[in-house]
């Protein structure tokens, strides 16, 4: 298979963690005789330093010319701390996803029995737990008329949602729930705001067409416990943007690790696969971020393309380093390997894999990687 990837690679951290999916990517490619061609676009901090602007015309036409993309993170200090700031990266993301219709964000949770330890939250809570987050990406406040007074005391942001936009991401919800456990939560706030009535009242009709999905409703405080309390309790979780981008960093701690989860957003027309995580810039350029979660990304684009034997192969690699302590320092601080080293563990263990050959010696391969 022939497949030409966008490949965005942000700010922080983002270059370095795409830059392992792209060593797995193509591992995959040599072992399983696919093609995979890269083109690089400029978003983000990045492309404000070296263009003045956070999305560039260019990075648009590249994007839609591509089959998918995967991108890194987005995000820069010297914006964050400036909220006179006018142009931002992150503007860049947003109006990626607006332009190509990105309308669906799916964002799998899943907890690893190896790493328990590392959530404040008690093992049987953790049990069982897997589900999907559903998270509609182009509408809502993060989308709405935004004002300051010009005072500059008062300021508001518009929250609006149209029948339409709740209906598209609602099948695509559906249908994954027919795929799975048959169960799908809509979050809300259907008890103060009327965009949730809505999104409520649209999913209700819509349930009639998926009678073999059981559906229940949660407000979105209460969700925000349960997914501590009971997280067992989801399969797909169907919400709005802003409650969609809060809850999903709350999922991550039940993983161990925000570093640990990948993402798909999909649309219209081409899809895009990033990492939850931010550019969390502390970290910049010192191969100690977690590229887990750009590589689980990488295994969704794979799925994607329809290659699931292959997707399946990457999510076992990454099982296996989990499972054998091959982890970067936000994992186990006292013994962690690098972001490099990690990318080449995945790598190894993919072609080993094929080969039919054992991975005990990995562990004497990636010793000096030692901290
Ligand atoms: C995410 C991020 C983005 C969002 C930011 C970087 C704009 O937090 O993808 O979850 O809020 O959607
Ligand atoms: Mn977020």
């Amino acid at each position: 298979m022939k497949k030409k990837i966008a490949v965005i690679l942000g700010d922080g951290i983002g270059p370095e963690v795409t830059q392992q999916s792209i060593k797995v990517l193509d591992t995959i490619a040599k072992q399983y005789h696919h093609e995979f061609v890269y083109e690089h676009a400029l978003m983000g901090a990045i492309a404000i330093d070296e263009t003045g602007n956070p999305l560039p015309d260019e990075t648009v036409k590249i994007c839609k010319q591509n089959d998918a993309i995967l991108f890194g993170a987005i995000g820069d200090p010297k914006y964050d701390n400036d909220p006179t700031a006018k142009v931002r990266p992150e503007q860049g993301l947003l109006k990626l996803r607006k332009e190509l219709g990105l309308f669906a964000n799916i964002r799998p949770v899943k907890t690893y029995t190896s790493l328990q330890h590392l959530t404040p939250l008690k093992a049987k809570v953790l049990e069982d737990v897997d589900f999907v987050i559903f998270r509609e990406l182009t509408g809502g406040i993060y989308f709405g008329e935004k004002t300051l007074s010009t005072d500059g005391m008062v300021a508001t942001d518009n929250c609006s949602y149209s029948v339409m936009e709740i209906e598209r991401v609602a099948h695509l919800a559906f249908q994954y729930a027919q795929k799975r456990r048959k169960k799908l939560t809509l979050v809300d706030k259907a008890n103060v705001l009327e965009t949730s009535r809505l999104w409520r009242r649209t999913v209700q009709a819509m349930a009639k067409q998926y009678e073999d999905v059981v559906v229940d409703y949660l407000f979105v405080d209460n969700a925000a416990m349960q997914i501590i309390i009971n997280p067992a309790q989801f399969d797909v979780v169907l919400t709005e943007n802003l409650f969609g981008d809060i809850i999903s960093d709350e999922a991550s701690v039940l993983a161990g690790s925000l570093g640990l989860l990948p993402s798909a957003s999909v649309g219209n027309t081409v899809a895009l696969f990033e990492p939850i995580h931010g550019s969390y810039p502390q970290a910049k350029g010192k191969d100690i971020a977690n590229p887990m979660g750009s590589i689980l990304s990488a295994a969704m684009l794979l799925d994607h393309f329809g290659l699931t034997h292959e997707a399946g192969i990457v999510r076992s690699a990454v099982n296996w380093c989990l499972t054998s302590g091959f982890v970067t320092k936000d994992i186990d601080p006292m013994n962690s390997y690098t972001t490099t080293a990690i990318g080449d563990l995945v790598c190894d263990y993919i072609e080993k894999q094929l080969h039919g050959e054992g991975h005990v010696h990995h562990e004497r391969l990636h010793k000096s990687t030692i901290i």
